[in-house]
Protein backbone atom coordinates (compact mmCIF):
# COMPACT_ATOMS: atom_id res chain seq x y z
CA UNK A 1 0.00 0.00 0.00
CA UNK A 2 1.56 3.25 -0.87
CA UNK A 3 0.84 6.51 0.57
CA UNK A 4 2.21 9.57 -1.26
CA UNK A 5 0.86 11.97 1.99
CA UNK A 6 4.04 14.19 3.47
CA UNK A 7 4.76 12.62 6.59
CA UNK A 8 6.61 13.71 10.22
CA UNK A 9 8.03 11.26 12.59
CA UNK A 10 8.29 11.66 16.52
CA UNK A 11 9.09 9.26 19.10
CA UNK A 12 6.81 7.48 20.51
CA UNK A 13 7.55 7.37 23.91
CA UNK A 14 9.85 8.79 25.40
CA UNK A 15 12.30 12.26 26.46
CA UNK A 16 11.12 14.04 23.00
CA UNK A 17 7.84 12.78 22.46
CA UNK A 18 5.19 15.12 24.71
CA UNK A 19 7.65 18.13 23.53
CA UNK A 20 7.60 17.58 19.73
CA UNK A 21 3.64 17.12 19.46
CA UNK A 22 3.90 20.13 21.40
CA UNK A 23 6.06 21.71 19.13
CA UNK A 24 3.82 20.90 16.24
CA UNK A 25 1.08 21.98 17.88
CA UNK A 26 2.09 25.16 18.62
CA UNK A 27 2.47 25.78 14.28
CA UNK A 28 -1.18 24.93 13.98
CA UNK A 29 -0.57 21.24 12.85
CA UNK A 30 -3.52 19.47 15.31
CA UNK A 31 -3.35 15.52 15.01
CA UNK A 32 -6.09 12.97 16.13
CA UNK A 33 -5.49 10.20 17.92
CA UNK A 34 -6.41 7.25 16.27
CA UNK A 35 -6.60 4.28 19.05
CA UNK A 36 -3.80 2.26 19.10
CA UNK A 37 -2.47 3.35 15.46
CA UNK A 38 1.50 4.72 15.26
CA UNK A 39 -0.31 6.89 12.48
CA UNK A 40 -2.31 9.94 13.20
CA UNK A 41 -3.55 12.10 10.61
CA UNK A 42 -3.29 15.71 10.55
CA UNK A 43 -6.77 17.75 11.09
CA UNK A 44 -5.98 20.30 8.84
CA UNK A 45 -3.06 19.97 6.06
CA UNK A 46 -2.56 16.78 4.08
CA UNK A 47 -0.08 15.11 6.52
CA UNK A 48 0.77 12.19 8.48
CA UNK A 49 2.18 12.09 12.08
CA UNK A 50 4.35 8.66 12.44
CA UNK A 51 5.19 7.61 15.98
CA UNK A 52 8.34 5.37 15.85
CA UNK A 53 11.10 4.41 17.98
CA UNK A 54 13.93 7.44 18.48
CA UNK A 55 16.37 5.03 17.14
CA UNK A 56 14.60 4.22 13.95
CA UNK A 57 14.34 7.73 12.70
CA UNK A 58 17.54 8.46 11.43
CA UNK A 59 16.50 5.34 9.03
CA UNK A 60 13.38 6.72 7.78
CA UNK A 61 14.67 9.91 7.20
CA UNK A 62 17.94 9.06 5.54
CA UNK A 63 15.65 6.43 2.92
CA UNK A 64 13.38 9.40 2.27
CA UNK A 65 9.80 7.78 4.18
CA UNK A 66 9.04 9.96 5.99
CA UNK A 67 9.88 13.74 5.00
CA UNK A 68 10.68 15.39 8.75
CA UNK A 69 11.23 14.06 11.99
CA UNK A 70 12.36 15.28 15.46
CA UNK A 71 15.37 13.70 16.53
CA UNK A 72 17.89 14.26 19.85
CA UNK A 73 21.17 15.17 18.62
CA UNK A 74 22.95 11.95 20.32
CA UNK A 75 20.62 9.39 17.97
CA UNK A 76 20.97 11.52 14.83
CA UNK A 77 25.04 11.22 15.09
CA UNK A 78 24.98 7.61 16.78
CA UNK A 79 23.35 6.27 13.59
CA UNK A 80 25.76 8.05 11.01
CA UNK A 81 22.54 8.46 8.57
CA UNK A 82 22.27 11.48 5.96
CA UNK A 83 20.18 14.26 7.33
CA UNK A 84 20.02 17.77 6.85
CA UNK A 85 19.85 19.44 9.66
CA UNK A 86 16.70 22.68 8.94
CA UNK A 87 16.06 23.69 12.91
CA UNK A 88 17.48 23.37 16.55
CA UNK A 89 14.97 23.23 18.79
CA UNK A 90 14.86 23.87 22.71
CA UNK A 91 13.72 20.83 24.13
CA UNK A 92 15.84 17.47 24.97
CA UNK A 93 18.25 18.96 26.29
CA UNK A 94 20.83 16.32 27.30
CA UNK A 95 24.57 15.05 27.34
CA UNK A 96 26.09 11.84 26.46
CA UNK A 97 28.74 11.05 29.53
CA UNK A 98 30.95 8.44 30.98
CA UNK A 99 29.62 7.46 34.29
CA UNK A 100 31.36 5.53 36.89
CA UNK A 101 30.50 4.27 40.00
CA UNK A 102 30.84 6.04 43.11
CA UNK A 103 33.68 3.99 44.84
CA UNK A 104 34.94 3.46 41.70
CA UNK A 105 39.19 2.91 41.49
CA UNK A 106 39.02 4.88 38.35
CA UNK A 107 40.00 8.45 39.19
CA UNK A 108 40.89 10.12 35.80
CA UNK A 109 40.02 9.52 32.03
CA UNK A 110 42.81 7.86 31.49
CA UNK A 111 42.50 5.11 34.14
CA UNK A 112 39.75 4.16 31.69
CA UNK A 113 42.48 2.41 29.83
CA UNK A 114 41.56 -1.18 29.78
CA UNK A 115 38.53 -1.33 31.56
CA UNK A 116 35.12 -2.49 30.50
CA UNK A 117 32.65 0.35 29.21
CA UNK A 118 28.63 -0.45 28.52
CA UNK A 119 26.78 1.45 26.93
CA UNK A 120 23.96 2.22 24.04
CA UNK A 121 26.08 4.82 21.90
CA UNK A 122 28.92 2.53 20.45
CA UNK A 123 29.42 4.82 17.53
CA UNK A 124 29.98 7.65 19.63
CA UNK A 125 31.89 6.60 22.19
CA UNK A 126 34.32 4.92 20.19
CA UNK A 127 35.04 7.80 17.94
CA UNK A 128 35.41 9.53 21.93
CA UNK A 129 38.26 7.00 22.59
CA UNK A 130 39.98 6.79 19.71
CA UNK A 131 40.27 10.84 19.40
CA UNK A 132 41.79 10.60 22.98
CA UNK A 133 43.68 8.11 22.91
CA UNK A 134 42.46 5.52 25.56
CA UNK A 135 41.83 2.13 25.01
CA UNK A 136 38.94 0.41 26.45
CA UNK A 137 36.05 -2.44 25.65
CA UNK A 138 33.20 -1.17 24.56
CA UNK A 139 30.24 -3.41 25.62
CA UNK A 140 27.20 -2.62 23.75
CA UNK A 141 23.62 -3.32 24.68
CA UNK A 142 19.97 -1.97 24.04
CA UNK A 143 19.06 -0.05 27.67
CA UNK A 144 19.11 -0.53 31.28
CA UNK A 145 22.60 0.74 31.18
CA UNK A 146 23.03 2.10 34.96
CA UNK A 147 22.28 -1.79 36.58
CA UNK A 148 26.06 -3.11 34.24
CA UNK A 149 28.76 -1.93 36.70
CA UNK A 150 26.66 -3.60 39.53
CA UNK A 151 26.43 -6.24 38.26
CA UNK A 152 29.88 -6.35 37.13
CA UNK A 153 29.06 -6.29 33.32
CA UNK A 154 31.18 -3.26 33.03
CA UNK A 155 33.46 -0.72 35.25
CA UNK A 156 32.18 2.63 33.44
CA UNK A 157 28.66 2.94 31.09
CA UNK A 158 28.36 5.72 29.08
CA UNK A 159 24.51 6.71 28.63
CA UNK A 160 22.19 9.75 28.54
CA UNK A 161 22.27 12.14 31.37
CA UNK A 162 19.10 14.36 32.02
CA UNK A 163 18.64 15.12 35.51
CA UNK A 164 20.98 12.91 37.04
CA UNK A 165 18.30 11.04 38.97
CA UNK A 166 19.17 7.56 37.03
CA UNK A 167 22.82 7.88 37.68
CA UNK A 168 22.15 8.64 41.84
CA UNK A 169 19.80 5.77 41.55
CA UNK A 170 22.81 3.54 40.78
CA UNK A 171 25.27 5.10 42.47
CA UNK A 172 27.18 6.53 39.94
CA UNK A 173 28.68 9.71 39.29
CA UNK A 174 29.82 11.73 35.82
CA UNK A 175 33.31 11.61 35.16
CA UNK A 176 33.34 13.16 31.44
CA UNK A 177 31.17 14.45 28.84
CA UNK A 178 31.31 13.33 25.43
CA UNK A 179 28.28 15.23 24.08
CA UNK A 180 26.05 17.88 25.10
CA UNK A 181 22.34 17.23 23.03
CA UNK A 182 19.32 19.27 21.72
CA UNK A 183 16.28 17.96 19.84
CA UNK A 184 17.08 18.61 16.02
CA UNK A 185 14.34 19.18 13.06
CA UNK A 186 15.62 17.17 10.47
CA UNK A 187 14.31 16.15 6.61
CA UNK A 188 15.82 14.81 3.42
CA UNK A 189 16.72 15.60 -0.18
CA UNK A 190 13.76 13.96 -1.48
CA UNK A 191 11.64 16.34 -3.49
CA UNK A 192 7.75 15.98 -2.91
CA UNK A 193 5.12 17.83 -3.50
CA UNK A 194 4.04 20.67 -0.70
CA UNK A 195 7.04 19.74 0.95
CA UNK A 196 8.56 23.15 0.46
CA UNK A 197 5.51 24.52 1.74
CA UNK A 198 5.66 21.98 5.01
CA UNK A 199 9.65 23.11 5.87
CA UNK A 200 8.78 26.78 5.79
CA UNK A 201 5.52 26.09 8.04
CA UNK A 202 8.37 24.40 9.91
CA UNK A 203 10.67 27.01 10.54
CA UNK A 204 8.63 29.49 11.18
C1 LIG B 1 18.02 7.83 29.39
C2 LIG B 1 19.16 7.09 30.03
C3 LIG B 1 18.80 7.08 31.46
C4 LIG B 1 17.93 8.28 31.64
C5 LIG B 1 18.70 9.38 32.27
O1 LIG B 1 17.07 6.95 28.95
O2 LIG B 1 19.30 5.80 29.47
O3 LIG B 1 18.12 5.89 31.78
O4 LIG B 1 17.51 8.70 30.37
O5 LIG B 1 17.88 10.47 32.59
P1 LIG B 1 18.01 11.23 33.98
O6 LIG B 1 19.42 11.75 34.05
O7 LIG B 1 17.01 12.35 33.90
O8 LIG B 1 17.71 10.25 35.07
P2 LIG B 1 15.99 7.43 27.87
O9 LIG B 1 14.78 7.92 28.57
O10 LIG B 1 16.61 8.39 26.91
O11 LIG B 1 15.61 6.13 27.17
P3 LIG B 1 16.53 5.14 26.35
O12 LIG B 1 17.95 5.66 26.39
O13 LIG B 1 16.36 3.86 27.08
O14 LIG B 1 15.92 5.18 24.99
Amino acid sequence: MKNDRLKIAIQKKGRLSEASLAFLNSLGLKFTPNGHSLIQKCENKDIDLILLRDDDIPEYVSRGVTDFAIIGQNVLLEKKMEAEVIRELDFAKCRLAIAIPEDSLIKTFRDLEGERIATTYPNLLKDYLIKNNINSAIIPISGSVEITPELNLADAICDVVQTGNTLKAHNLKPLVTILESKALLITNNVVKKGKQELKELLLK
